[in-house]
């Protein structure tokens, strides 16, 4: 079984997901005790596509992340470097356009999508400025970002509650339902070790998003940021 560690080394990644691909959306609704799909909804609202236009899904694993854009009559693009993920997408969604490819060297033109957007991606890749980067070359001026990550929950006394569910109760919980434990330990770690909503704000701006905000979800467990493309 594959467990990446913080330093994030892409193939120790890809093979972490290429693992966990069978059983990935029903440990996503189990350990984000539901939320899940309401952060999905949050993220649709937000990039708010609309008929006819190109939505790329950036580290879109099996797909799921992507449906919402096609449900709106766009034409999405999913995209990810696990093809562990990408097969089980294909198997279950087979009008799905999968493509297979690297974050931080992406395999299509400049200014070919008017959004572009990551959910739960971004913090696993290697170096997320340059894929900060990659994802404002391909988006076209004036076309938009939604970045959906993990961030810091704002009330001192949930966050304390939340670090004690990630760090003691989310392991053995993922003990008894994933095919790979070994990965929701580093799900842990590699939250406890991303920017908190300022920081990652900050981090957009400085690959050259204007107009970026946030919003928090679930009480700061997650955050949406959004950013345009000058
Ligand atoms: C937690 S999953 C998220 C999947 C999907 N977006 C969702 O919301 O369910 C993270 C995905 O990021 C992908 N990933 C990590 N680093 C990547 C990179 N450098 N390029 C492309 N995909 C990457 C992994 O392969 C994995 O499928």
């Amino acid at each position: 079984m594959t467990r990446a560690t913080l330093d994030k080394q892409p193939h120790e990644v890809a093979a972490m997901f290429d693992d966990v691909a069978a059983r990935y959306d029903l440990m996503n609704d189990v350990l984000s005790l539901g939320q899940s799909r309401l952060w999905r909804t949050a993220v649709a609202r937000a990039v708010a596509a609309r008929p006819g236009e190109r939505v790329l899904d950036l580290a879109a694993g099996t797909g799921t992340s992507s449906l919402p854009f096609a449900a709106a009559g766009a034409t999405v693009v999913p995209c990810d470097f696990s093809l562990g993920m990408l097969l089980e997408g294909k198997r279950r969604r087979p009008e799905l356009a999968l493509t297979a490819g690297d974050a931080t060297r992406l395999p299509f033109a400049d200014d070919a999508f008017d959004a572009v957007t990551i959910s739960f991606g971004l913090r696993n890749v290697q170096d997320p400025d340059a894929a900060l980067r990659e994802m404002l070359r391909v988006t076209r001026p004036g076309g938009r970002v939604v970045v959906c990550e993990f961030s810091r929950p704002t009330w001192a006394p949930f966050r304390t509650v939340y670090t004690e569910y990630l760090m003691r109760a989310l392991p053995p919980v993922a003990r008894t339902v994933s095919s790979n434990p070994a990965a929701y330990v580093y799900l842990a770690e590699s939250i406890r070790s991303w920017p908190d909503q300022a920081g990652l704000a900050a981090r957009l701006q400085r690959a050259g998003w204007s107009r970026v905000a946030w919003r928090n979800l679930t009480g700061g467990v997650v955050a949406l940021h959004r950013g345009t493309k000058p």
